[in-house]
């Protein structure tokens, strides 16, 4: 037994592959000898994982494989063996009908391979909104050492000599060239500025909100937010967090001393503060359920509440994440709580061992444009809406930051969409029962309705509300919608229409009132004539539905949970561990 081994928190997981000298380990060595790997990288290192979510179709993920290079360096610079393994990358842009879809399937993909393996800890190499929280999952119900590693934003977008965001920029200029603002060719042209290099979106959507999650949890080093995905710094940052998982493994710091109910709390609150997106709200929630973390949707309101929005970025703001980083990037912002006395939990524990605070008190601010003072927000109170009523009996989400402040209390009148393809084929009909106060509700979009949920919640508006120079509308729906959107958009509403929420009820001409201060979300019908509806859609529906589908499609429908619970399976809810499994032969 070396000195090192002696100082171990705990024996290694690895050793019950590679430390006996029986058949099986002659059998678990001498096939990975075929890699070339010499006798002294058996002798008792720590083996730490590389989950590596790398694909040429996860666009935003195409350099992790580059990114992993780094970690290995930093692995074996401080005495651990580095191996990187694939898992199901679920790419944003490309992949039908969201990728939302198949984040459960990633985790479980991820929990299996931890567990099966010969890894003592892994390192999370996560970017495209839904692979954060995929890895983090799959990871919290193995329970063994972890560090994050995003990927990093593009650079910032160039479209004409202005600076132009991923995303954001697509709804704004799809919506000036139905108002016939703009001609095709400058909505193209915008195309190949929008993604100049390698990274994920680059304004304050899912992907860079979930990375600000990931090192506000305090499962990442400080500065994996927002560093730029081409700066050498991002290299940097994952060679010490290859460095930093080999003393993780050592101290026995598995994810769960991390992701703590304290660590949800602050999350929560520089949700807040940077204006993130609505989808966090989902995922936060699923990964506390697989931590055995309780939190709820009014942790959002009674932890978030009064938290301004600090970061000016899109879309709720102007600058884009470069800027940000520059600025300061994500310590920055948690300096600024902090010294408030709006961190709720500073002692927390991050993976450097350190307290979030003391990893951030003396952060360096460089630019009170792009961050902020509380003293002047970009928004005074940027806490997630948490709408409940008897349109959303378990729950509604609205983000401020992205919504028009008049608005945010309205009564208006229903212009119905039974689902997606209703909405597309009636919403520029000149002969639309629409105006400006109406209010845009589709039903149909939640997890099992769409199958995944998708985000198409920030309904385009009618081309005849468009060309009279109306920006925003309240819209209503039980999807999501992406992060780099924006509008007065209440989402998630739960339990959705698909599994009989009385969002199905809701008729063309009902009068609704969203009242974000209150939390209310109110269909101005009777609860006998809600019931009476609802009686009398078909009940066999859901069932044929099911039946019809097959494959992960079937599973997914009939084990996914409702938007306010994650959307997480229900059989995947919890920690199982990492118990070492029996011998394969
Ligand atoms: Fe991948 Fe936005 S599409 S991060
Ligand atoms: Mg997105």
């Amino acid at each position: 037994m070396s000195s090192r081994d002696s100082s171990r928190a705990r024996p290694l997981r690895s050793a019950e592959w590679f430390g006996t000298t029986d058949k099986n380990g002659f059998m678990y060595r001498s096939w990975m000898r075929n890699q070339g790997i010499p006798d002294h990288e058996f002798q008792g290192k720590p083996i730490i994982g590389i989950c590596n979510t790398w694909s040429e179709l996860t666009p935003c993920n195409h350099h992790f494989r580059k990114l992993a290079e780094h970690v290995k360096k930093g692995v074996l610079e401080a005495g651990g063996y580095p191996v990187e393994f694939p898992v199901f990358s679920n790419g944003e842009s490309n992949l039908r009908p969201t990728a939302m879809f198949t984040r459960n399937l990633a985790s479980m993909d991820v929990e299996e391979a931890i567990r099966g393996n010969p890894i003592d800890a892994v390192v999370l190499l996560v970017g495209c909104d839904k692979t954060t929280p995929a890895l983090l999952m799959g990871a919290a119900s193995c329970d063994v050492p972890t560090i994050v590693v995003s990927g990093g934003p593009m650079l910032n977008g160039k479209h004409q000599g202005k600076d132009i965001g991923s995303g954001t920029v697509v709804w704004q200029l799809s919506e000036d060239v139905k108002a016939g603002k703009i001609s095709l060719h400058d909505f193209m042209a915008a195309e190949a500025g929008m993604s100049r290099s390698a990274g994920t979106c680059n304004t304050m959507g899912t992907a860079s909100t979930m990375a600000s999650m990931a090192e506000a949890l305090g499962t990442s080093l400080p500065h994996n937010a927002a560093i730029p995905a081409v700066d050498s710094r991002r290299y940097v940052l994952a060679h010490l967090s290859g460095m930093r998982i080999v003393e993780m493994v050592e101290e026995g710091m598995d994810l769960s001393k991390v992701l703590t109910r304290e660590a949800f709390e602050n999350a929560i609150r520089v949700n807040a503060a940077i204006g993130g997106s609505t989808n966090a709200v989902i995922h936060l929630k699923a990964i506390a359920g697989r931590m055995g973390v309780e939190l709820d949707l009014e942790d959002w309101t009674r932890v978030g509440h009064g938290t301004p929005t600090l970061v000016d970025l899109q879309p709720s703001g102007r600058f884009l994440m470069e800027d940000f980083y520059y600025a300061g990037g994500l310590p920055a912002v948690m300096r600024r709580l902090g010294e408030a006395g709006r961190l709720p939990n500073p002692d927390a524990l991050t993976v450097n061992g350190q307290s979030l605070w003391e990893n951030v008190r003396e952060a360096p601010i460089y630019n009170d444009e792009v961050v902020r003072t509380l003293d002047n927000p970009l928004c005074a109170d940027g806490s997630m809406s948490i709408l409940r009523g008897n349109l959303a009996p378990n729950g509604a989400v609205l983000k401020p930051s992205a919504a028009t402040p008049a608005l945010m209390t309205h009564r208006g009148q229903a212009v119905v969409f039974e689902d997606f393809d209703d909405y597309k084929a009636r919403i520029d009909d000149p002969e639309l029962d629409v105006t400006a106060d109406s209010i845009l509700v589709m039903k149909n979009c939640g997890p099992r309705g769409y199958h995944g949920m998708a985000e198409v919640g920030n309904m385009g508006l009618p081309s005849k509300i468009l060309a009279q120079g109306v920006t925003d509308m309240v819209r209503i729906s039980d999807a999501r919608m992406s992060g780099t959107a924006y509008g007065t958009v209440v989402l998630h509403v739960a339990p959705e229409s698909a599994a009989g929420g009385p969002l199905a009820a809701v008729r063309h001409g009902d009068w609704i009132e969203l009242d974000c201060q209150s939390g209310r979300l109110h269909l101005e019908v009777s609860d006998e004539e809600i019931a009476a509806r609802l009686a009398e859609r078909d009940p066999t529906e859901a069932s044929r539905l099911i039946a019809s589908q097959g494959g992960y499609r079937q599973l997914y429908i009939e084990r996914v949970l409702q938007a306010d619970e994650g959307c997480d399976f229900d059989f995947l809810v919890g920690c199982r561990g990492a118990k070492v499994p029996r011998h394969s032969h």
